[in-house]
């Protein structure tokens, strides 16, 4: 069972209900819900309205890599609020090119341009835009079972069926080839193909990698055809891997990077991020209100020092550790093992979601990916001791929900 904190405050079970009741009345129905009211995050730990406390194995759907509300994140983000508040990019900002200067020492080689936004869709919608432009063709390759969200034109990319049903017709000219067959990538890839778009590990497909070579040969054929590589790293980027970006696993630099997720410590932010000999935007080509935002960017400077701590190192640590425990154990519902770093995929012989629902009753929260895949993504910040426990409550579900 979840841990009940005598300390945190508590409703009632009713009281609870009547939270999820209001916001059941008005919500836009897009989301699939839990049945629990979070009220409160710190660290690795969220709260819910009854004092319940949960082991957050999702980080707010990849978001809280340096954990909830880090007390380095929220003096940032309170110093700057009181400063200045807002200040799009028409006008120039103290902090905000200090910011770009660091993060350009973090980034992949030579990559130094940056346009900012409020999402990872957004991002991709931005990367795909500049890629159109500036190579002046309209083709885009993408991968089956990727996932890049869900905007118009993010949408196109994605290849699920069930999210891009009943929103057609969508973007033109994009084709999408079977992730790791670099075959069927160089066929796709020619003359009119503006951009190939990748995630290094398929998050929402199942989380499946790379494999040795798919990388490398995508670079190449997108080098040979003047093709840019744009790789979204929304997901993987930022040490989640166990590396600052996954493509270093492979030694690939891409010509533009897309990031969002966990890059501002929590608060909403998207970047897209490319090399200056690709050009620029023309003035009011491409644009976004709250896009550098000053408080999304103290936010993203103040876990710049937390990432680049050793936090990556620490999540290639613990996640190859967890990773050789649960496979050691042979449990025979599990049919695959799969990861890196703390990005972690347990390809189930059974439907994950009564998995989900018994491991959420002893009191740690996991993500799907897929039917099938139990999907955890930690702050980068959970200990071994954490992750045993998580382990135990994993097979302890997977006992459990045996029979369903
Ligand atoms: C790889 C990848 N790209 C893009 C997105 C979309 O990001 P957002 O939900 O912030 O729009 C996601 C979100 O899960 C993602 O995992």
């Amino acid at each position: 069972m979840p841990e009940l904190d005598e300390a945190a405050p508590r409703l009632t079970h009713g009281e609870a209900q009547a939270i999820m009741d209001l916001e059941h009345h008005h919500t836009s129905g897009a989301y699939a819900k839990r049945p629990l009211a979070i009220v409160r995050g710190e660290g690795i730990w969220l709260w819910d309205a009854q004092g319940r406390r949960f082991m957050d194995m999702t980080s707010g759907q990849g978001v809280a890599l340096v954990g909830h509300s880090h007390p380095a994140v929220l003096e940032a983000v309170k110093r700057q609020a009181e400063i200045l508040i807002t200040c799009p990019e028409i006008f120039y900002n103290d902090r905000r090119g200090e910011v770009y200067a660091a993060l350009s020492r973090y980034t992949p080689d030579g990559l130094n341009r940056f346009f900012l936004c409020n999402s990872g869709a957004e991002a991709v919608e931005g990367a795909l835009k500049f890629a159109r432009l500036q190579t002046g063709r309209p083709g885009i390759v993408a991968a089956k079972s990727g996932f890049h969200g869900r905007t118009l034109g993010a949408l196109s990319a994605t290849w699920n069926p069930r999210y891009r049903r009943g929103f057609g017709p969508l973007l033109p000219e994009v084709t999408h080839i079977p992730f790791n067959d670099l075959r069927a990538a160089e066929a796709a890839i020619d003359a009119t193909t503006a951009a190939v778009i990748l995630e290094v590990v398929q998050g929402e497909g199942g989380v499946v990698m790379a494999e040795q070579g798919f990388l490398e040969g995508v670079r190449q054929a997108c080098e040979q055809h003047g093709a840019l590589l744009i790789l979204d790293e929304i997901q993987t980027g930022l040490g989640r891997t166990g590396r600052r970006f996954a493509a270093e696993h492979f030694s690939v630099t891409p010509d533009m990077l897309c990031l969002g997720k966990g890059l501002a410590g929590g608060l909403p932010i998207g970047a897209v991020i490319w090399r200056d000999s690709l050009g620029k935007w023309s003035p009011g080509s491409h644009g976004s209100t709250n896009g550098g935002d000053p408080r999304a960017w103290a936010a993203a400077a103040a876990t710049r020092g937390l990432r680049e701590s050793g936090l990556a190192e620490h999540a290639a640590r613990v996640g190859e550790k967890f990773l050789a425990d649960l496979r050691e154990l042979e449990q025979p519902m599990i049919r695959e093992l799969r990861g890196l770093g703390l990005m972690i995929g347990i390809d189930l012989r059974k439907r994950v979601t009564p998995v989900l629902k018994a491991l959420m009753e002893r009191g740690v929260l996991a993500l799907p990916a897929g039917p099938t895949v139990l999907r955890l993504l930690p702050p980068l910040i959970v200990s071994e001791d954490q992750l045993g426990e998580v382990h135990d409550a994993i097979l302890e579900a997977l006992e459990l929900s045996q029979d369903e």
